[in-house]
C-alpha cells in the first residue's frame, strides 16, 4: 500500500522522520547511549577493539562512509569502509581485536553475507546493522543492531540509509562511552541532536515542491555532478547513485577538494553541479573552502545547485538554486542533505516517465555473488 503516494519511494522518503525516531527509541537516555545488544558482548571485549571495518554494498556502504567519521571521532578507533565483495579478496589484516560491522537493509545480500562469514572464520567480532528482523546476516553475527525503518519496498534505498547512519552513530556513541573516549558533554550534545532530528528531517522532506520544480526544468539533463566535503562526500556519492539507479542519468560524486585534481575538467557551460555546503557556524574552514569550489566551477559555466543551512548567505551570489535545510551539528548534516537529493532522483525519474520503484536491471535484494 503506497498510502496515497505515487510510489513506494515517495512514501518511504516521507517516512524518514519516523525511521530516525524508531531507530533511536530505547537506546538513548540522559546518561547517554546504550545499545543492549552491544552490552551483551561485554565491555571488556569492546574496550579491546583496535580496528573497525565496515562492510556493505551500494547505499549501505555510503551510510558506512558517513558514519566512519563520527565513530572515529567518538570512539577513537580507526574505522575503514570496504565494499563487501572486495573485502575478502585483499586478505585483510584481522585479529580478535578487530570488529567488522556489516550494514545491509535486507540482511540477505550475498556479497555481504559471504564477507561476514569470512570475518567469522577469522575470529573477529561481528556486528550486523540490518533492517530485516531475523535475516541471515544478523543471525550469523555476534550482535545485531536493528534499524527500525520499517519495510522498504522501493529498490532505491532511502529511509534505510538514514536509519543505518543513525544506528551506526549510536554504535559509535556506545563504544565511546564504554571506552571512555567520549566526554559527557559531547555525548549529551549528540543525544540532543537525535531528539531534534525527526522534526528537522521533516523539514528536509518538505523541500519536495522546490525540488520537483527543479527536476521539471532539468528534464533533459544528461549528466549531473555532486560535490561534498568530509561527511558531505559520501552524501555526494549517494546522490549520484540515486540518479543512476532510478533516472538512468550519468552522475558522479566527488570530494570537493579533489576537484582541482581532475574532475574540474568536466565542468562545461550548463553542467549541473549539486554542492553540499557545510555549515559556516560549525565548520567555518570547510565552509569557506567549499564556497571557493563553488566560485571555481561557476566561473567555468557550471549550473550550481547549493544545498546549504538556513541563513548561509555566502553562496547566494554564485548559486543558481539554493536549497535550505535546518541547522544541525556537522555529523548530523548528512541526514538532512540526502533528502533533497532523493527527491531529485525521484522527480527526474518521474518526468522521464520511468518506473521509480522498479528500475531496470536492479533487484531490491541481490542474493547472488
Ligand atoms: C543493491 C540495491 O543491489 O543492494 C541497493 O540496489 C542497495 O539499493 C544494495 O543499497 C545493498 O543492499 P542491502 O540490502 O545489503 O542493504
Amino acid at each position: 500500500d503506497k498510502g496515497g503516494w505515487s510510489s513506494f519511494m515517495a512514501k518511504e522518503i516521507n517516512e524518514q522522520p519516523d525511521a530516525v525516531e524508531n531507530t533511536v527509541r530505547g537506546r538513548i537516555s540522559e546518561t547517554g547511549v546504550e545499545i543492549p545488544e552491544l552490552t551483551e558482548l561485554g565491555d571488556e571485549r569492546l574496550r579491546g577493539i583496535e580496528r573497525i571495518i565496515i562492510i556493505a554494498c551500494g547505499t549501505a556502504s555510503y551510510a558506512g562512509q558517513v558514519a566512519a567519521y563520527a565513530i572515529e571521532q567518538w570512539a577513537r578507533i580507526p574505522v575503514e569502509v570496504q565494499l563487501s565483495h572486495e573485502f575478502r579478496y585483499r586478505d585483510p589484516v584481522l585479529s580478535d581485536r578487530t570488529m567488522v560491522i556489516s550494514v545491509s537493509q535486507s540482511g540477505e545480500t550475498m556479497d555481504t553475507l559471504m564477507a561476514v562469514k569470512y570475518a567469522i572464520e577469522r575470529g573477529v567480532t561481528t556486528v550486523s546493522v540490518c533492517n530485516t528482523q531475523s535475516a541471515t546476516i544478523p543471525r550469523e553475527s555476534d550482535a545485531a543492531v536493528y534499524t527500525h525503518a520499517g519495510p522498504e519496498v522501493a529498490v532505491a534505498s532511502t529511509k534505510a540509509f538514514i536509519a543505518q547512519i543513525t544506528a551506526l552513530y549510536l554504535i559509535g556513541l556506545h563504544l565511546g562511552r564504554v571506552r571512555g573516549t567520549l566526554s559527557d558533554e559531547v555525548s549529551a550534545q549528540a543525544v540532543a541532536q537525535f531528539e531534534e532530528l525527526p522534526a528537522k528531517v521533516r523539514e528536509a522532506v518538505d523541500t519536495h515542491e522546490q525540488i520537483a520544480q527543479l527536476a521539471h526544468w532539468m528534464a533533459d539533463t544528461r549528466s549531473v555532478l555532486f560535490l561534498g566535503r568530509h561527511v558531505g562526500f559520501p552524501v555526494a556519492l549517494e546522490g549520484a547513485l540515486k540518479l543512476k539507479e532510478i533516472a538512468y542519468i550519468h552522475a558522479e560524486g566527488f570530494a570537493a577538494g579533489e576537484l582541482k585534481h581532475g574532475p574540474i575538467a568536466l565542468i562545461d557551460h550548463g553542467q549541473p553541479v549539486f554542492v553540499l555546503v557545510p555549515s559556516p557556524r560549525t565548520s567555518p574552514l570547510m565552509h569557506s573552502k567549499v564556497v571557493s569550489n563553488i566560485q571555481e566551477i561557476r566561473a567555468r559555466g557550471a549550473r550550481v545547485i547549493a544545498v546549504v543551512e538556513k541563513g548561509d548567505t555566502a553562496v547566494l551570489p554564485f548559486a543558481d538554486d539554493v536549497i535550505r535545510l535546518p541547522l544541525a551539528d556537522a555529523f548530523f548534516e548528512p541526514l538532512l542533505q540526502v533528502v533533497p537529493l532523493q527527491w531529485f532522483a525521484l522527480e527526474l525519474s518521474t518526468v522521464k516517465g520511468l518506473d521509480v520503484d522498479q528500475p531496470r536491471n536492479l533487484a531490491k535484494s541481490v542474493t547472488v555473488e
